[in-house]
């Protein structure tokens, strides 16, 4: 009974405080601003996640950060230590390193990609608290560019050519492109498999092009095809294959060319 007494007494205070909270609403209170997390960092980096708010007149009660649903730091400043870490999959939490507006994550791993969260919470009497999330992808690109298989290094006009472009596991999974002599290649001209996932979290990923070869497709230095595997952003690989005519038959290009090349011997 004697317990119970100052804790009465200390419900009704905390109301009464937070009446006169909601009273002065006009009073600037804690402003969660925005986060700074990257959208793609590569795997292996370490990663500064950034929660940037204003206190206003409230005080900092605690700053909790979140993957999906999981809590792995949580910064209260009257506790001692003031910062916990809670270990997830995918990366080790850099304490020294993290305080009431950062959080620094070592060593990303591909299983660190998800919906990052930052919750900031006021000290009584406002108990105000709000949070933001951002996604942030770990990619794993591989350091060559895509294999082309299938081709033949000539082909006679009317032939049709069917080739792969296959990447080597990543991840994300590459987004694949195929180029003729530069120009994306038509839609109709794609072939499109599934995605082959991999136990360690990489995907395999292969887009056929097939078309019929015309004159029109020989130019100068052949027929150049080019696949383009991107990891949006910032990192795409290519690979290359030229291809020739098997057998040249005198068409209105190479009387042509021919024309050229003799007007430049003759000089
Ligand atoms: C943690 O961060 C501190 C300060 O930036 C740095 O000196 C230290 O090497 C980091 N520790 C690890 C394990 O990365
Ligand atoms: C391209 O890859 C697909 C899927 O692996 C395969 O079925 C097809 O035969 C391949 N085509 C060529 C031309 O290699």
């Amino acid at each position: 009974m004697e317990i119970m007494w100052p804790k009465e007494s200390n419900i009704f205070g905390c109301t009464l405080l937070l009446c006169l909270a909601l009273l002065q609403e006009g009073v600037r209170s804690l402003n969660l601003l925005s986060v700074d997390i990257p959208s793609h960092v590569h795997i292996g980096h370490t990663v500064i996640l950034k929660c940037l708010f204003e206190l206003g007149n409230d005080e900092l009660y605690s700053v909790k950060w979140y993957r999906g649903k999981d809590e792995f730091y949580r910064y209260v400043p009257k506790d001692k230590p003031p910062g916990q870490v809670f270990s997830l999959e995918g990366f080790k939490v850099n304490q020294t390193a993290s305080n009431s507006h950062q959080v620094v994550l070592a060593n990303v791993g591909i299983a660190a990609s998800g919906e990052f969260r930052c919750e900031v919470s006021a000290e009584a009497p406002s108990f105000h608290t709000d949070s933001i999330s951002k996604k942030m992808i770990i990619i794993d690109p591989p350091h060559q560019g895509p294999k082309i298989s299938g081709g033949q290094s000539q082909y006679n006009i009317g032939e049709a050519i069917r080739v792969n472009c296959s990447t080597i596991q990543s991840s994300p999974a590459a987004t694949l492109e195929w180029f003729i002599n530069g120009k994306k290649a038509p839609d109709t001209a794609l072939r499109f498999y599934p995605i082959i996932s991999h136990q360690d979290g990489l995907n395999s990923k292969v887009l056929g092009l097939e078309f019929y070869v015309y004159d029109q497709h020989f130019q100068d230095d052949g027929l150049r095809l080019q696949c383009v595997a991107s990891f949006h952003p910032f990192y795409s690989v290519s690979s290359e294959q030229s291809i020739t005519k098997r057998h040249p038959s005198l068409s209105v290009l190479d009387i042509k060319e021919e024309k050229d090349f003799k007007r430049v011997g003759i000089r």
